[in-house]
């Protein structure tokens, strides 16, 4: 017998950082300024990630290209490898991504690629929490309770 199921999910949509809580907001300010630490001469395409963890500290990350493209790393990966290898115990609550183009700030939220969603998941495993997703960009800033909405039927 077979059976017809839908994955939907929801997430909060902010028309100004200014409507953010402040922890969010200072988390999606350190994701800029994480983004303009980037190493992106090829893409010109800066991404920065701040991870907001239990204590309250925050550890960011940025993009870093290499002339061997697969060798580039995204912002998210970056911030989380940094985080989970430095502070293991001290468990990530959120993380934010910001980007700019050339100069530019994106106007539209930058969503992590399909490896940072693995990443992503495989840290909500470890920990065993959810971990909220901050997507900003100048016109607006989504807020998504948990990876698993972006990557359902994960592969655990
Ligand atoms: N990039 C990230 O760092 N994070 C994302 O979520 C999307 C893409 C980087 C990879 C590459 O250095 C540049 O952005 C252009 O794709």
């Amino acid at each position: 017998m077979q059976k017809t199921n839908i994955i939907s999910f929801s997430f909060t949509e902010y028309a100004n950082l200014e409507e953010l809580e402040s922890p969010d907001r200072d988390l999606v300010l350190s994701a800029r300024a994480a983004a303009l630490k980037a190493y992106a001469p090829y893409s010109k395409f800066r991404v920065g990630a701040a991870v907001r963890l239990e204590s309250g500290r925050i550890v960011s990350g940025a993009n870093v290209e290499n002339a061997a493209f697969p060798s580039g790393i995204c912002a998210e990966r970056s911030a989380l490898a940094y985080s989970v290898s430095n502070f293991p115990e001290d468990h990530p609550v959120a993380i934010a991504i910001a980007a700019f183009s050339g100069e530019t700030l994106t106007k539209d939220q930058v969503s992590p690629c399909g490896s940072c969603r693995q990443v992503i998941a495989e840290e909500e495993m470890r920990i065993g929490k959810e971990i909220r997703l901050i997507l900003s960009g100048s016109a607006k800033t989504l807020v998504i309770g948990s990876i698993s909405s972006l990557l359902p039927l994960q592969f655990e």
